[in-house]
């Protein structure tokens, strides 16, 4: 019964090529990625013919480290993880393809993984107590959410973006900027050097009572005021114009996360996603967390953007439902949360 389970899990959903073994859903003995940063950086976003040709020169050698750093074989291995959707479809199909073949041959279980679920299971990495319920705000480059986590697996979703995500939001504000991608640590870091009161930017609110997001808005906004400045041959202050973006986004996410807590009576908030690693959005969640006596999570940086130990963290979870995935497992491009 105390047998340790080991997930091998691999994750290809966008610019990312990972592999890494988990133990038991929290305990990480290797996560191994090879980013695509660099590549994409010369198109200003990721370009998806690109980034699949990049993950499958990948894939194979990022898999290898990722055993031999955690000194195993595929002997040593319960079950395959493999990230099927939300993402790249052509992207997704190669760490697919590749879970297949290794599940084929070493006649191990195979269990499809979704990205998101993903993320938010990075936090059981991190907190290696925490365990359901809790609320948790997933922001990435590709989505924003903010989901009930009822039980393992078990997801409720309170609110979501209804037209940007915040991360892409991020992207296009800094590369509006000059700032180049990817933009969200760019803005990161040269607000720090700037008046977040400077200039007012939109926050969306909707009137219907929901939680939802909408980041289109003061992306355009951004976008209007440099083109005025440029009108006008006025000089911009970069850094102003970077800290009172962030201010706008931070404060819809934390104040729709902190309601959404209130809502459903859950004293614990998770961050997940690349922009969990944001330092303004961690100072504001914990400051008005800290007054409402809701407790503030999130993981490293490293388990925050795109890697393949959240996805063995989830795997595990999975594997002792005894939910497996057959060998005609497909990319699902526009998997929802809790879907299967
Ligand atoms: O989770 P992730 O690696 O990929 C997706 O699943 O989308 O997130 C990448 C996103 C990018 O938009 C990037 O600009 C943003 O996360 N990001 C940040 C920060 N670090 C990464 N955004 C704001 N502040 C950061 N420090
Ligand atoms: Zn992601």
């Amino acid at each position: 019964m105390d047998k340790s389970i080991r997930i091998l899990a691999i994750e290809s959903s966008c610019d990312e090529t990972a592999a890494a073994v988990v133990v038991n859903g929290r305990q990480v003995l290797s996560n191994i990625i090879s980013s695509q940063i660099e590549t994409h950086k010369k198109f200003g976003g990721v370009v998806p013919e690109v980034a699949s040709r990049k993950h499958i020169e990948a894939v194979n050698t990022v898999v290898q480290q990722a055993l031999e750093e955690a000194s195993m074989n595929l002997n040593d291995i319960d079950a395959i993880a493999v990230t099927y959707g939300p993402g790249l479809v052509g992207a997704l199909l190669v760490g697919i393809q590749y879970a297949k073949g290794l599940a084929y041959g070493s006649k191990k279980p195979l269990i499809g993984i979704n990205h998101i679920e993903g993320h938010i299971s990075a936090n059981f990495i991190q907190h290696k107590d925490l365990k359901p319920p809790f609320m948790c705000l997933v922001v990435s480059g590709g989505h924003t959410f903010i989901v009930y986590v009822k039980d393992f697996g078990k997801f409720e979703v309170i609110g979501e973006t209804r037209d940007d995500a915040a991360g892409e939001a991020y992207d296009k504000v800094a590369r509006s900027l000059g700032l180049g991608y990817p933009g969200g640590p760019k803005i990161d870091i040269l607000s720090k050097e700037g008046n977040k009161d400077a200039i007012k930017f939109p926050k969306a609110n909707f009137h219907d009572g929901s939680l939802d997001f909408s980041f289109s808005g003061v992306k355009s906004s951004v976008l209007n005021y440099l083109n005025k400045m440029e009108m006008k041959n006025e000089k911009v202050n970069k850094a102003d114009v970077a800290a009172s973006f962030q201010k706008a986004v931070v404060e819809v996410l934390t104040d729709n996360a902190l309601k959404a807590c209130k809502i459903k009576g859950v004293d614990k908030i998770a961050i997940a996603g690349g922009v969990a690693s944001n330092s303004e959005l961690r100072r504001n969640l914990i400051e008005k967390g800290s007054k409402e006596g809701i407790e503030v999570l999130f993981p490293d940086p490293i388990l925050c953007t795109d890697n393949a130990a959240m996805i063995g963290s989830a795997g595990y979870f999975e594997f002792m439902k005894g939910i497996k995935s057959e060998l005609d497992l497909n990319a699902r491009p526009n998997l929802k949360l809790g879907e299967r």
